[in-house]
């Protein structure tokens, strides 16, 4: 009876998404439990899960999950079990010495299961959250690096906090450098973006669900990502300079740097990687390759070298500005 009714039920709530009750049903199996949903739903669950417990859950309620006039919302339709799956046989108090009957836990870990570990891979703990999110900001994730990488969607989300740190600029970070050690080290370096000032978020180049480039960019190529808050380096110009707008990572790189400006090098070696060693602009910090040298270095080429008259570097709109210094 209690069967049927959960059915029933959750054919009717979920009559627009119905994904869920399906998926959660077909996960339940990995966890041994039985698929029939509690009668009262987050109202049984919170008899044993109160703010008491070890862990608290009922900050939930403050969360947009917890909107029960939003249909589309855990809250509208089977609660709690929405997401955790058929609970009746969980909530049933256990027999003194035995455990509770297991119940779909997220994450890597579980605690009714004797090595901890989680029976529920991640595939099928996302397969529950994609039920309702698969709309356009996932429709990159299967096959995504993140994917493949075998990543839990509570890898990075937290579901029972008021504020889930990923969602906010300045908390985002360190959600990603639990994996990304690496680029925790390129955003001290002296020159950056602004990561650790809270300025930037790394989402505002990457999408973690998955896009067609490489690294996850958020745009189709690298240097549109740039261009969405660097548009003057865009162009068009009259005179490019052609790696500028082949791909600002010739140059830069886009996390952090030793060098002032995030260069990859300081000039003259930067521009000496590609222009010849030979005539004018050769040799470094000398000026014997320039007009009017003598054997001693010239000052030209200290400090800004050769953007002291190549200042245009990323491209000139000035009609003789063909050697880009104005
Ligand atoms: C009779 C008390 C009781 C009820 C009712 C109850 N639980 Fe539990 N639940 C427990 C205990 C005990 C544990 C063991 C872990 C612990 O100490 O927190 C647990 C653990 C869990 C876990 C972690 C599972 C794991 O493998 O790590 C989840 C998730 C959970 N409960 C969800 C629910 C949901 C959802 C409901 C309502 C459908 C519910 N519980 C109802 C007592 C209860
Ligand atoms: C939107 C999906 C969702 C809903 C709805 C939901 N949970 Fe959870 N629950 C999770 C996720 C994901 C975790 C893992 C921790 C986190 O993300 O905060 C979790 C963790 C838990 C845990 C801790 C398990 C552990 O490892 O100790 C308990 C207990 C729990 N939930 C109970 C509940 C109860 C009770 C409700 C209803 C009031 C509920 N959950 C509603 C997704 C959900
Ligand atoms: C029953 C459907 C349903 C399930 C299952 C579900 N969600 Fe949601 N979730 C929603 C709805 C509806 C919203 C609110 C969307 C909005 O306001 O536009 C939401 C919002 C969110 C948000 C944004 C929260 C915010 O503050 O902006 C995140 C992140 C999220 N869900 C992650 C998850 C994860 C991870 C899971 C799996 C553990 C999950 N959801 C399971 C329906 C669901
Ligand atoms: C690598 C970390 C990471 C993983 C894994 C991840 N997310 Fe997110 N998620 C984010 C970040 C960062 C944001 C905020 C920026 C954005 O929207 O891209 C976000 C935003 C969201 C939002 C709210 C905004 C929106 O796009 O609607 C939802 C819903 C969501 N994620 C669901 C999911 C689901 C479902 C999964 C698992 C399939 C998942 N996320 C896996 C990092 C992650
Ligand atoms: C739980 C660990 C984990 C977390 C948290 C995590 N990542 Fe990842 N990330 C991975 C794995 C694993 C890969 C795939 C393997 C690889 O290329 O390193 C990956 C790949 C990537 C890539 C693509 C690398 C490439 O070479 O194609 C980017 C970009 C990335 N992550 C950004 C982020 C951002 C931004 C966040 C935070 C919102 C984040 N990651 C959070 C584990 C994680
Ligand atoms: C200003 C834009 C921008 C921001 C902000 C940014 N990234 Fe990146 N990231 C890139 C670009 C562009 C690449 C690709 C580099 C390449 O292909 O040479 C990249 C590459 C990566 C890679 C692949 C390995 C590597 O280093 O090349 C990972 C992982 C990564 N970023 C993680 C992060 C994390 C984590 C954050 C936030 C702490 C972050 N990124 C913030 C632009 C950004
Ligand atoms: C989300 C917006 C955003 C995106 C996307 C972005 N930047 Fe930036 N960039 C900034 C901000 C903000 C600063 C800091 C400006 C300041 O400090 O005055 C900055 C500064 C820089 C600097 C100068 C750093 C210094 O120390 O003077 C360089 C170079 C740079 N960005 C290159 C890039 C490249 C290359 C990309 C593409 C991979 C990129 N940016 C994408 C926002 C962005
Ligand atoms: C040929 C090498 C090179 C390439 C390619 C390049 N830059 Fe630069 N960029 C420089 C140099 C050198 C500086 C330092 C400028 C100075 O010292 O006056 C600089 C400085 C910057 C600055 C900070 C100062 C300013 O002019 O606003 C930004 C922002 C910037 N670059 C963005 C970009 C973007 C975006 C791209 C790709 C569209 C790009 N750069 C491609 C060499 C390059
Ligand atoms: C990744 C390779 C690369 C780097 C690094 C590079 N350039 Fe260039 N540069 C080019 C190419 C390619 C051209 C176009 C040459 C042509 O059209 O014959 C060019 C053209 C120029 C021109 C115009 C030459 C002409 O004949 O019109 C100047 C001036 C110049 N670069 C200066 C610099 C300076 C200064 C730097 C260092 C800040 C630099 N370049 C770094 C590849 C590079
Ligand atoms: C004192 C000013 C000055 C400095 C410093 C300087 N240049 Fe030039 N550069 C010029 C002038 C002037 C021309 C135009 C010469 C001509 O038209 O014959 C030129 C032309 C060029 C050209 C075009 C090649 C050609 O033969 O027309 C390149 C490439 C170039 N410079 C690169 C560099 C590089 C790389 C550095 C740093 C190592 C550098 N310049 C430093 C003034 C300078």
């Amino acid at each position: 009876m209690l069967l049927l009714s959960g059915l029933v039920f959750s054919v009717t709530v979920f009559a627009e998404t119905p994904p869920v009750p399906a998926e959660a049903s077909a996960a339940a199996p990995a966890t041994g439990q039985a698929s029939e949903y509690t009668e009262k739903g987050a109202d049984t669950c919170i008899k044993c899960h109160d703010e008491d417990s070890e862990f608290p859950v009922f900050s939930i309620f403050k969360t947009k999950h917890a909107q029960p006039a939003d249909k589309r919302t855990p809250f509208a339709g089977l609660q709690c079990e929405a997401c955790h799956g058929p609970g009746a046989n969980h909530a049933k108090t256990a027999q003194p010495g035995q455990k509770q009957a297991p119940i779909i836990a997220f994450g890597p870990h579980s605690k009714l299961t004797a090595d901890k570990r989680n029976p529920v891979p991640p595939e099928e703990q996302n397969r529950i959250c994609l039920g309702c999110h698969r709309g356009d900001a996932r429709i990159g994730w299967n096959a995504s690096a993140h994917e493949s990488g075998n990543l839990a969607c509570v890898s990075c989300h937290k579901i029972h906090a008021e504020h889930d740190p990923v969602l906010a600029t300045s908390s985002q970070p360190e959600v990603c450098y639990q994996c990304h050690q690496k680029q925790r080290a390129d955003f001290n370096k002296p020159s950056v973006h602004p990561v650790r000032f809270g300025l930037i978020a790394c989402s505002e180049c990457h999408r973690p669900h998955g896009s067609n480039t490489s690294a996850l960019l958020a745009k189709p190529t690298l240097n549109q990502t740039c261009y969405t808050c660097h548009a003057e380096k865009r162009g068009p110009f009259l005179w490019e300079h052609a790696p500028v707008a082949e791909d600002c990572t010739l140059c830069h790189t886009p996390h952090g740097s030793v060098y002032p400006a995030l260069l990859k090098k300081n000039p003259p070696l930067l521009c000496q990687q590609c222009h010849s060693p030979a005539g004018h602009p050769s040799i470094a910090r000398t000026a014997d390759g320039l007009p009017g040298g003598t054997s001693a270095p010239s000052g030209f080429l200290l400090a800004g070298s050769c953007t002291n008259c190549h200042s245009q570097v990323h491209g000139s709109n000035h009609p003789s500005g063909v050697k880009l210094m104005r």
